[in-house]
């Protein structure tokens, strides 16, 4: 497994790897769109040659937002988010961020439990955010995490 700093080259990989996580994905088209804003950077994990996850960041005016992250459902549970996070985090720092911010769905368990576990806090709801077609809508829950040295 490796993990590589995601280019505009690596749009159609970062799709292949958002439908792995998601049932809305996002198409190549979209991802390059993405990487082309300011400040947007992501990470790519592959195994072998085969994209196995991914996570996308946008880092402005001091302030980093995760904007997706998702693990292949054969390779979860083996830290692989984890260290995407890391490399996020890491990069977000780097770009001069000193805090990150995200939304999670409030009954999205499992990414609610990498975010707590990485130092995430919740910072607010937003009722009703996610579309979910016939079974309504859900809740999201805004997440924060200090990046300052002294916090880490
Ligand atoms: C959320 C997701 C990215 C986690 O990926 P992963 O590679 O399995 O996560 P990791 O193995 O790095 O797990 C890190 C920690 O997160 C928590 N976690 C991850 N999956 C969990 C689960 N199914 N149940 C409970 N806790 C979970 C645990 O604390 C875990 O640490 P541990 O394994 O030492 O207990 C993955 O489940 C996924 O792609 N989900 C679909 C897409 C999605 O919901 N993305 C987030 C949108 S906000």
């Amino acid at each position: 497994m490796k993990l590589e700093w995601a280019t505009a080259e690596d749009a159609p990989a970062l799709a292949t790897a958002h439908a792995a996580g998601f049932a809305q994905p996002w198409d190549a088209e979209a991802f390059a769109g993405l990487l082309a804003g300011p400040g947007v950077f992501g990470f790519l994990a592959l195994d072998e040659e085969t994209p196995a996850g991914l996570v996308l960041c946008r880092a402005v005016a001091g302030e980093a937002e995760v904007l997706t992250i998702a693990v292949d459902p054969a390779l979860r549970r083996r830290g692989l988010a984890k260290a995407l996070m890391a490399a996020a985090l890491g990069a977000a720092r780097q770009a001069g961020a000193d805090q990150a911010f995200l939304e999670v769905a409030a009954d999205n368990a499992p990414a609610a439990a990498l975010y707590a576990g990485l130092g995430f806090r919740r910072a607010g709801l937003r009722r009703g955010y996610y579309d979910r077609g016939p079974e309504g809508r859900a809740d999201a829950l805004v997440m924060r995490l200090d990046l300052t040295p002294a916090s880490s």
